[in-house]
């Protein structure tokens, strides 16, 4: 095999020893790939963020729910965030205690409450609305609530999740309402939590953020702890060398002044949570595809490849960006560099991975591995088309490559189909 471009994968010695080439052989195209030493290493970036001792990690398991990445998320001692019961479910399955999940609900019905309450999981409602439900069939409970501290971030609209433009969270305005929501059922606040939206790579909103958060706090005189949601970005353009990382020394930094300044004023060494779900997942996943076929079309130059948006949603999305690296079957030399739009196998003109980008002349059979896709990747696949959703491998830390989900069959396609005949 010839790596026509490899430098991120190399540097990081991602694929340990593993040809993507016998992966994609063995367990079909196209397939998510997953480094268990990053993924461990991100962790305890994130474990490690501050020195303030009442501190905890929340995964945010959205990111990426695969029952093996959870297990190692325990193992590794982080807590965990669920966004509906099917996280929660997977959750206890991969051995979290209830004390260590916390289910950030947001409009969900009454039956989804009592799911976290049979569990004893502490659930955070998004309204009053909802708090006033969790009152009805919970009374005298104990809830955390979510607030809109006005500072959101994001690296595109749709993922901003504080502010006035967004569905998230309690209007500070309304506390008064709250306030007797709470006592009108005896509930008991445990916590508050805000997630300011998805993505920054300088600390000053998240800090901004912060600060906004603490202000809603200290209305409230016993909180158990302070959650300040996620967003620790990632670079994306590791192939550009002046990429940058989110200084995650300084903010650490900043955190613990924060948290030693407030808890003085509290009154107690509260504990702060953060919830990093990309930050955690993503540079530790590849998904490896396979080019069909290559054609133009007027000045375009296109790469029809397996990777459609059924399989990474992100480029249509959210028009992200994911480095693509190239390997060759054979050792034919690549004529040249030249853009191409890398384009996936969905019946719709809008299924394009990479517009116009600039990669070594590529041919059918070459094997393309787009970076950093182990956050929002799988778990945001579907079967569009009637296409099967890709197998998941896990390179464990001693090179060991082993599968952590099968590949979806036709079977798997037809299985909840009820046929009228
Ligand atoms: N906590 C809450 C309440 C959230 O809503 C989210 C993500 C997180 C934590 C984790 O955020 P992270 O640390 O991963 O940024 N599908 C989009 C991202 C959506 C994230 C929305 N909320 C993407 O692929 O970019």
């Amino acid at each position: 095999m010839q790596k026509l471009v490899s430098k991120v994968t190399d540097n990081a010695n991602f694929y340990m020893g593993n040809s993507p080439i016998d992966l994609i052989q063995k367990y079909g195209s196209p397939l998510y790939v997953y480094n268990e030493k990053i993924l461990r290493e991100k962790m305890r970036d994130m474990k490690n963020l501050v020195s303030y001792e009442n501190f905890a990690v929340n995964y945010s398991a959205k990111a990426n729910s695969n029952l093996a990445i959870l297990e190692i998320a325990n193992e590794e001692g982080l807590n965990i965030d669920a966004m509906s019961p099917g996280e929660m479910y997977a959750e206890l399955k991969a051995g979290f205690s209830p004390e260590k999940i916390f289910y950030i609900s947001n409009n969900v019905s009454k039956e989804e409450m009592q799911y976290a309450i049979d569990n004893n999981i502490i659930l955070s409602v998004d309204s009053i609305s909802q708090l006033e439900q969790f009152g009805q069939i919970n009374p005298g409970g104990r809830v955390a609530a979510r607030f809109n501290g006005g500072i959101g971030a994001g690296h595109h609209e749709k993922v901003i999740t504080a502010g006035k433009n967004t569905k998230f969270g309690i209007d500070p305005d309304e506390m008064e309402l709250f306030n007797e929501t709470l006592k009108k059922y005896s509930l008991k606040l445990v916590g508050i939590n805000q997630h300011i939206g998805s993505l920054f790579m300088e600390p000053d909103k998240y800090i901004e953020g912060v600060y906004a958060i603490l202000s809603i706090a200290k209305q409230f005189n016993d909180l158990e702890f302070i959650d300040l949601g996620g967003g620790f970005g990632v670079p994306y353009n590791k192939l550009d060398d002046t990429y940058k990382t989110l200084d995650i020394k300084s903010l650490g930094k900043k955190l613990d002044e924060i948290f030693e300044k407030f808890s003085k004023e509290y009154g107690k060494r509260i504990k702060f949570k953060i919830e990093p779900g990309r930050y955690i997942a993503a540079e530790c996943g590849v998904l490896l595809g396979m080019v069909n076929a290559i054609k133009n079309n007027g000045s375009n130059k296109y790469a029809g490849t397996d990777i459609g948006f059924n399989v990474l949603a992100r480029p249509v999305m959210y028009d992200s960006h994911h480095d693509i690296e190239v390997y060759r079957q054979s050792n034919e030399k690549p004529k040249k560099i030249e853009p191409i739009t890398v384009v996936g196998n969905i019946c719709e003109t809008g299924d394009i991975i990479a517009k116009n980008r600039m990669l070594p002349t590529l041919k059918e059979g070459d094997i393309l591995g787009i970076l950093d896709a182990g956050a929002y990747g799988h778990v945001m696949s579907s079967n569009y088309n009637n296409r099967l959703r890709p197998a998941e491998v896990l390179i464990r830390e001693n090179g060991e490559a082993v599968l952590i989900r099968k590949r979806d069959t036709l079977e798997d396609i037809v299985k909840n189909f009820i046929s009228l005949k």
